[in-house]
C-alpha cells in the first residue's frame, strides 16, 4: 500500500446533538482513489465535511500526511491541500464559467501554486468552448465538471467528491468518470469518492469503504466487494 495521505482514527462526528458518525477510521494513500459507498443518509457527506472541517463538530483525529487537521479552520485545511467538491456543487451563476474556476486558485497552498487554466482546462475539453458562459447557463453535468475543474485550480493533494455522478444522464456519468480517471494519473493526487451509485465508483477505485448508519461497515478491494452479496445487497444499489 501507498504512503497514508489522509488518516482517519476513531472519529465521531455530530450535528449539535445529533450523532451521526461513530469511530470512523479509514486510509487514503498517495495517488490513491478511494471510494466511499453508502446510502442515503449512512454518513458520506458528513465525513468529508469532517475532513474539511465544516460544519460538523468532530472527536478523534483526521491527520493530513501525519499533521493533525482536527484544530484548524476550513480555509487553513483547503490551504494544506484539502479540496472538498460538494454534493451542490456551488457554481455561481451570474459568474462565468472561467471567473468560477478563477475562484478555485485562492484555494492554492503558498508552496504548490495554482496551475494555469490552460492546464486545468486541458483535462476538461468539455469546459473549454463554455469559459465564456455564465453558471446559470450550464447543465447539471457540466456544473459538476465545473465544480471539479474549481477544486483541482486548487492543486489539491488530497480531492474529496460528494456524489459527483448524482442526477447526471447515463453518457455525462461516463464523462465524468473519465474526467476522475484522467485525475488519478495527474501526479499524486489522493481521492476520496463518495457515491451511491457503486457500480461507478467500483470502476474508478483502487480500494473502497462501505459505510452505514454513520460506521465503516466493509473496506477492501473493488473485486472483494462484489463478491459479497449480502453486503451489496444491505448497503448497496447494485
Ligand atoms: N446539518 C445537519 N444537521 C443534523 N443532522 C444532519 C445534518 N446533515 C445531515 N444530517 C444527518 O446525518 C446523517 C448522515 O447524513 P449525510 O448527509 O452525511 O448522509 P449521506 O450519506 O451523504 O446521504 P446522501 O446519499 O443522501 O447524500 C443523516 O441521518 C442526516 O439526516
Ligand atoms: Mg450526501
Amino acid at each position: 500500500m501507498p504512503e497514508p495521505r489522509l488518516e482517519i482514527e476513531g472519529l465521531d462526528g455530530r450535528y449539535g446533538t445529533a450523532h451521526v458518525l461513530f469511530g470512523v477510521s479509514l486510509t487514503v494513500g498517495v495517488g490513491e482513489t478511494v471510494a466511499l459507498l453508502g446510502r442515503n443518509g449512512a454518513g458520506k457527506s458528513t465525513l468529508l465535511k469532517a475532513i474539511a472541517r465544516v460544519e460538523v463538530e468532530t472527536t478523534g483525529a483526521v491527520r493530513l500526511q501525519g499533521q493533525d487537521l482536527t484544530r484548524l479552520m476550513p480555509h487553513r485545511v483547503a490551504r494544506l491541500g484539502v479540496q472538498l467538491v460538494p454534493e451542490d456543487r456551488r457554481v455561481l451563476g451570474s459568474l462565468t464559467v472561467q471567473e468560477n474556476l478563477e475562484l478555485g486558485r485562492h484555494a492554492a497552498a503558498p508552496d504548490r501554486p495554482a496551475p494555469s487554466l490552460d492546464e486545468v482546462v486541458s483535462l476538461f475539453p468539455t469546459l473549454a468552448p463554455l469559459l465564456g458562459r455564465r453558471g446559470r447557463e450550464l447543465s447539471g453535468g457540466e456544473q459538476q465538471l465545473v465544480a471539479i475543474a474549481r477544486a483541482m485550480m486548487g492543486r489539491p493533494r488530497l480531492l474529496l467528491a460528494d456524489e459527483p455522478s448524482e442526477g447526471l444522464a447515463p453518457a455525462i456519468v461516463r464523462q465524468v468518470g473519465e474526467v476522475l480517471s484522467a485525475l488519478r494519473t495527474q501526479g499524486d493526487l489522493s481521492i476520496l469518492l463518495a457515491e451511491q451509485n457503486a457500480r461507478f465508483a467500483l470502476d474508478l477505485c483502487d480500494r473502497v469503504y462501505v459505510i452505514d448508519g454513520g460506521r465503516i461497515v466493509f473496506g477492501g478491494r473493488p473485486e472483494e466487494l462484489r463478491g459479497e452479496r449480502e453486503l451489496e445487497r444491505r448497503y448497496l444499489a447494485l
